[in-house]
């Protein structure tokens, strides 16, 4: 308990925030025409040690508000911090470095979160790796090895991707999106494709990861199921936080 208490509150006992958007705005389309509003001026905050699903009908925003909090696309305007750092302040090599080192992801299909031709440890351990770790040092495999247990799949690092199933795969998206203790774990619809039972195991991780490690979870999900997982649920409607 002691450590997670030390990294969601401050000094004062003021719980600090993992993420914060300020009057995002997001518009595709060509500059100066009318284009799609994807975000319309959407601010919040999220507190580290949170798990926050966003939640909405299709086309109202959710995957562009994920993919502008965790700097994999830059807002026509407004201000993203994670963990106070201005994502719009840093040069396209420092938000690499940013969404390597401080960030995690689960994207919504397994079959697009794991490299099918490393092995399923090899994955695990591979933002560490490309951080510049060794692959064969001792404490980057004991790293994979841990997480690979955590996830309830002890042994099965040496096997390639295609041999789990798309609940395993979720699984080890999962514990790779863990591997570097991130600040913030982004996951979009990470139980889109999956069967109940495998859905409540990816769910029951993301939850762990927030009450035993004190780790931030934003999740975007059209399930209500999924959503109830979460401490605190955002809406989104027409490009909106209502
Ligand atoms: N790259 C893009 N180019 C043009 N329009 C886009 C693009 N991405 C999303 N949109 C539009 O922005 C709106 C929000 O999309 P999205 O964030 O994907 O919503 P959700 O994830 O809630 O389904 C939709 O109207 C969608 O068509
Ligand atoms: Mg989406």
């Amino acid at each position: 308990m002691g450590s997670r208490v030390d990294t969601v509150t401050t000094v004062t006992g003021v719980r600090a925030t993992a993420l914060a958007l300020e009057s995002v705005t997001r518009r595709h389309g060509p500059r100066g025409g009318r284009g799609t509003l994807a975000l319309d001026a959407v601010s919040c905050a999220v507190p580290a040690g949170s798990f926050t699903a966003v939640v909405g009908p299709s086309g109202s925003g959710k995957s562009t508000f994920l993919q502008c909090a965790a700097g994999l696309d830059r807002p026509s305007s407004g201000t993203v911090r994670v963990g106070g750092t201005d994502l719009g302040s840093l040069s396209e090599a420092a938000l690499t470095r940013l969404r390597r080192d401080r960030i995690g992801f689960v994207f919504q299909s397994h079959a697009l979160n794991l490299v099918p031709s490393l092995t399923i440890e090899e994955n695990v351990v591979l933002p560490l790796v490309l951080a510049g770790a060794g692959p064969t040092d001792e404490r980057v495999l004991a790293r994979g090895r841990d997480l690979l247990a955590r996830v309830g799949l002890a042994g099965r690092g040496g096997q390639v991707p295609a041999t789990l199933s798309g609940g395993q795969q979720q699984r080890v998206a999962v514990a790779r999106a863990l591997v570097t203790a991130p600040e913030v774990i982004f996951a979009d619809e990470p139980t889109a494709s999956l069967d109940p039972e495998s859905a409540g195991l990816v769910l029951g991780l993301l939850r762990d990861a927030v009450r035993a490690d004190g780790r931030t979870v934003v999740m975007v999900t059209h399930e209500p199921a999924a959503a109830s997982w979460a401490d605190t649920v955002l809406t989104m409607d027409g490009g909106r936080l209502r």
